[in-house]
C-alpha cells in the first residue's frame, strides 16, 4: 500500500506556514506599536511580548497546519484513485479529529465501492467467459473494448486495443462494421470466412448499443462458427454420393449372377459354386465398405473432443503384429517391432490407433513384396512435422513407422493415398481387395490426435507410412 502522507512538510509547506503565523501576529503587532508610541510600553518590554505572542502562535498553529497538511495530502491521493491505508493521526480531540474521521468514512465507503465494482466486474468477465461463441466489444473507433475468451481463443489473446480489422479480414465484415460506425444501420448480420489460423465459415452478428457516452462500447459482435454445421451437411451429402457410387458395383455384380442362375446356369453345378463364391466377395466387400464409411464419419464427428485414455504403444503395436502375424505368413512374410525409445504412455484412443496401425499394417502385407519382412518401429520424434491445414500439437511426439519393401511409388500417387476411394491402380488390376478408405480414415484419426501422418517411397528401403502422436496431447 502506498501511504507518503507520512512524509515531513516540504520547505514550501514551511514558508506557507511561517507566513500564516506572521499574519496571525500582525494585529497583536500593530498594538504593541500603537502602546509603545502613546508610552503605555517600553519598547524593549513590547518586543518580548510580542515574540512570547509569536511563539505562542507557532505552538498552536503547527499541529493544526501541520494535521491539514496531512488531510489535504491524503485526499488528493484518493482523488487520484491511490490504493492508501485509512488515515492515522496522533491527534487531540478536536476539530481535524472529527474531519479526519469523515474522511476515514468516506475512505471506507470509496474502498467497499472500489471491491465492489472490482467483484462485478470481475463475475460479469466470468460469465462472458463462459459463454462458448465469440463475443467482442468495439467503440467508436472500430477498436476492441473487450473480449471474451471464445473470442481471445480465436483471434488470440491480444486483441484489445486492437482495430477490429486488423483480426478479422474479411471485406464483407469491414463492411459491415463501417456501417456500424458510420450510423448507416444499427444491426448487421453476415457470413464470412477466415483462411487462417484454420479455415473457417462464421456468421456474424453485429448490434449497436442504444446509447454512449464517449470512449465507451458502440457495438457488440457475435459471432457464431458455422464450420461444423456445414462440415456435416456436406459430409452427410458426401456419404450418401459416394456410398451410393461405391456400393452400385457390387450390388451389379450381385444382382447380373442373380439373374444368370436364374436363367442360364439354372442347372449348372459347377457355375452356380462359382457364382455363390463371388457373390458371397462382393457381399463381404459391400459390408466392409459400409462398416468404414460409418467409421469416417463417426470419426469425423469426434474432431473436436481430444481422446483422453492412457495407451501403452509398445503393447498396442506388439498385439497388432501378433493378430496379423498369421495373415503375414501367407505372404511368407514376418512382421517385426522395434521399439527404439522407452516412452511414456500417451493420451490417446486406443481403439482408434489401433485401427490406424492394423490398416498400416495390413496395407503392408498386401501391397508389399512377399518375402520381405514388415518392419514397425517406435522411436521418440522431437517435433510432429508440419503440414499446411493440420493443426498438429508442438512438442516431443512418439513416431510409428511401419515399413515395407515395394516398388517405389511416385510423388503424384503418394499425394493422393489418404484421398477417400483412392486405390492404385496396379493394386485393382492385381485384383487385391481393398475399399480405398482405410488411409482416409487413419488420417482422420491422426487429425483428432493433433498428430500427423507422412509418408516416404523409394525403391531400395520400400515404403514408409509413419504416424506421429503427441507424447504430451492437451497438456
Ligand atoms: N504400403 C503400401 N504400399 C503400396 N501402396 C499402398 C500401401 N498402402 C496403401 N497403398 C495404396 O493406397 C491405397 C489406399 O489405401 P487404403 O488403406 O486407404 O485402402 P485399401 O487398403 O485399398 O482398403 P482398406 O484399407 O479398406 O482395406 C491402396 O489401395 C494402395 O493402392
Ligand atoms: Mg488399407
Amino acid at each position: 500500500m502506498t501511504n507518503s502522507i507520512k512524509k515531513p512538510l516540504t520547505l514550501e509547506k514551511n514558508i506557507r506556514f511561517v507566513d500564516r503565523v506572521l499574519l496571525l501576529s500582525l494585529p497583536i503587532a500593530f498594538i504593541f506599536i500603537f502602546m509603545v508610541a502613546t508610552g503605555i510600553l517600553s519598547a524593549s518590554l513590547a518586543v518580548i511580548s510580542y515574540a512570547t505572542c509569536v511563539i505562542f502562535n507557532i505552538i498552536f498553529l503547527f499541529p493544526v497546519t501541520y494535521e491539514l497538511q496531512q488531510l489535504k495530502q491524503y485526499i488528493t491521493q484518493m482523488s487520484k484513485g491511490t490504493d492508501v491505508d485509512a488515515l492515522s493521526l496522533a491527534l487531540e480531540e478536536n476539530d481535524s479529529k472529527e474531519i479526519i474521521n469523515a474522511v476515514n468514512a468516506m475512505h471506507k465507503f470509496w474502498s467497499e465501492k472500489t471491491d465492489e465494482l472490482e467483484a462485478q466486474a470481475l463475475s460479469d468477465t466470468a460469465v462472458l467467459d463462459t459463454l462458448p461463441d465469440p463475443l467482442m466489444m468495439i467503440d467508436e473507433n472500430g477498436i476492441i473494448l473487450g473480449a471474451n475468451l471464445a473470442a481471445r481463443s480465436l483471434f488470440g489473446k491480444k486483441i484489445r486495443e486492437k482495430n477490429i480489422d486488423k483480426i478479422i479480414n474479411s471485406n464483407n465484415f469491414i463492411n459491415a462494421i463501417q456501417r456500424i460506425l458510420n450510423n448507416e444501420s444499427d444491426s448487421e448480420a453476415l457470413v464470412f470466412y477466415l483462411t487462417k489460423p484454420i479455415e473457417q465459415k462464421l456468421y456474424a452478428h453485429i448490434k449497436k448499443l442504444p446509447y454512449v457516452s464517449k470512449g465507451n462500447a458502440i457495438a457488440v459482435i457475435s459471432i457464431y462458427d458455422l464450420t461444423k454445421a456445414t462440415k456435416i451437411e456436406k459430409m452427410q451429402s458426401d456419404f450418401v454420393a459416394n456410398a451410393s457410387h461405391e456400393l452400385r458395383t457390387p450390388l451389379a455384380i450381385i444382382s447380373g449372377f442373380i439373374e444368370t442362375l436364374q436363367t442360364s446356369a439354372k442347372n449348372d453345378q459347377d457355375a452356380r459354386d462359382k457364382f455363390l463364391s463371388i457373390m458371397k466377395e462382393q457381399a463381404e466387400y459391400m459390408s466392409a465398405l459400409i462398416e468404414n464409411l460409418l467409421s469416417l464419419s463417426k470419426i469425423e464427428l469426434m474432431q473436436d473432443n481430444l481422446p483422453n485414455q492412457k495407451v501403452n504403444l509398445p503393447k498396442l503395436l506388439n498385439d497388432v503384429a501378433q493378430a496379423l502375424a498369421l495373415r503375414a505368413k501367407e505372404n511368407s512374410s514376418d512382421i517385426q517391432v522395434f521399439i527404439d525409445d522407452e516412452l511414456p504412455e500417451i493420451t490417446a484412443d486406443y481403439n482408434q490407433i489401433k485401427q490406424v496401425i492394423q490398416n498400416l499394417t495390413d496395407n503392408a502385407i498386401k501391397y508389399g513384396t512377399p518375402n520381405n519382412d514388415i518392419i514397425i518401429k517406435l522411436e521418440k520424434a522431437d517435433e510432429i512435422p508440419s503440414a499446411p491445414n493440420l493443426k498438429t500439437e508442438s512438442g516431443a511426439a512418439a513416431a510409428i513407422s511401419i515399413t515395407n519393401k515395394g516398388p517405389k511409388i511416385s510423388e503424384e500417387k503418394l499425394a493422393r493415398l489418404t484421398e477417400r476411394f483412392y486405390r492404385m491402380q496396379e493394386h485393382k488390376d492385381k485384383n487385391i481387395k481393398g475399399t480405398g478408405l482405410g488411409l482416409a480414415i487413419a488420417k482422420q484419426i491422426i487429425i483428432r490426435h493433433r498428430g500427423n501422418l507422412t509418408v516416404k517411397s523409394n525403391a531400395y528401403t520400400g515404403t514408409t507410412f509413419t504416424v506421429y502422436l503427441p507424447l504430451h496431447l492437451g497438456e
